[in-house]
């Protein structure tokens, strides 16, 4: 995104406050931003927290002599590669696709002649509203893309479709708005693992992990981003799917690697599930009741499949660039380093999971790349900066191999 330049225009909902961030992750990727805030929006970010990040004025008045002066509402649009609508709420939907002009932000809008990119945000029945999927469909058909929204919780208390995507996703779909010419990861595949995996002891009760799925996730993520034809699988994650990703949900390991089998041939497979190494022997169809004098009943537990191992060694299906995940709580590099050769992969990103760590359920993580040619420490920093940097590393491992 070095030296693109986005007009972002801020509307007003909750979904706001995680604008900020939006603009950072721009900034570090090399972009120029530019805020635009309505009057809905000031109420949950302040111009002067976007003037700070975006390191540029915050511009909002339709009739500022001194902005019309400056910039000039059309110049707004002009000096933009492309103009983002985040959050995008079903207000200014309904404005846009009615061709209103009536603050700054719409009045841009129907001044620009830049693509324009909507990242809607609001309650569930707003979305689902029929006078805002008509909005939808009119923006689409006058060549305005979307990013998402998502399904989950929100922030009025109900849960369903409406949620505005993560900025990770946000800034990964204007990567690949930028990126629409040769993408460096287009033509390959890449098979991704993620999340826990729910082992059964009865159809009602399961053995499970803590993992939350967000570093595979988030690899997936940045992976679509730069072009690559992602297939994700999954365990049960409280997350919403990655942009550009075939999805495949499953529960338990053995499920997960018949569908990793299935997804096969595939360039590059990272395994960064928390795969349950152990599953009990039976799993009766019938949930195992509790009976007054009866002994408390005992779980055989048997070994799951290795999946990382089992892809690692697959022969002539081996994905050309495997690379596995090592959660250790001591001698974390030492540890990995035998991991690796064990596995039979190429690179293992190890990381420090003891509970001090926080790594588990939090948003950052600080981990080691092992490779062939020795040890990186990288600097703790979020999961999804971790996934850029190891996918602009997979980039590199594929054009120095060329
Ligand atoms: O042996 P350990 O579980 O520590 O290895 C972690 C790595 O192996 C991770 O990449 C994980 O996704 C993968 N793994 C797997 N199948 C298993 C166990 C671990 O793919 N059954």
């Amino acid at each position: 995104m070095q030296g693109k330049r986005v007009l972002l225009i801020v509307s007003g909902g909750i979904a706001a406050v995680k604008i900020p961030e939006v603009v950072r992750r721009i900034r570090e990727q090399g972009g120029h931003v530019r805020c635009v805030i309505t009057e809905g929006g000031k109420q949950f970010v302040t111009p002067l927290s976007l003037a700070a990040l975006s390191e540029d004025k915050v511009y909002d008045d339709l009739f500022s002599l001194t902005d019309e002066n400056e910039m000039g509402h059309i110049n707004l649009s002009r000096q933009a590669d492309v103009i983002m609508v985040a959050p995008a709420t079903a207000d200014i939907m309904a404005r846009m696709a009615a061709g209103m002009a009536n603050d700054l932000a719409t009045t841009v809008l129907l001044a620009t002649d830049k693509p324009v990119i909507c990242v809607p945000a609001m309650n569930v029945r707003m979305w689902e509203h029929a006078a805002t999927q008509a909005n939808l469909e009119t923006l689409k058909q006058r060549g305005v893309t979307f990013v998402g929204p998502v399904d989950g919780d929100m922030a009025c208390g109900e849960f369903g479709m409406g949620r505005m995507s993560e900025p990770a996703e946000i800034v990964g779909a204007l990567v690949n708005f930028f990126n629409a010419g040769p993408k460096p990861l287009a033509g390959r595949h890449a098979i991704v693992t993620s999340g826990p995996t729910h082992e059964p002891i009865d159809p009602v009760r399961y053995i499970a992990n803590r993992s939350s799925g967000k570093q595979g996730h988030a690899i997936a993520a940045a992976l679509a981003a730069y072009g690559c034809k992602t297939t994700l699988v999954t365990g049960p994650t409280a997350l919403p799917d990655p942009a550009g990703c075939d999805v495949i949900k499953i529960e338990s390991a053995r499920d997960m690697l018949a569908a990793v089998e299935s997804a096969l041939p595939a360039d590059i497979a990272v395994c960064a599930a928390a795969v349950a190494d152990w599953r009990t022997d039976t799993a009766p169809d019938q949930k195992i009741k509790k009976q007054a004098g009866a002994d408390t009943p005992a779980l055989t537990m048997v070994e799951n499949p290795d999946i990382l191992a089992t892809i690692s060694k697959a022969g002539n299906k081996r994905p050309p660039l495997v690379i596995g995940f090592a959660a250790e709580t001591n001698d974390v590099v030492a540890n990995a380093t035998d991991k690796r050769t064990r596995k039979g992969c190429d690179w293992i990103v190890a990381n420090d999971v003891s509970p001090s760590t926080g790594t588990f359920s939090g948003d950052s993580n600080t981990v080691h790349l092992i490779s062939e040619t020795g040890t990186e420490d990288w600097p703790t920093q979020s999961k999804s900066d971790v996934a850029q940097q190891l996918v602009i590393r997979i980039i590199r491992h594929f054009e120095a191999a060329e």
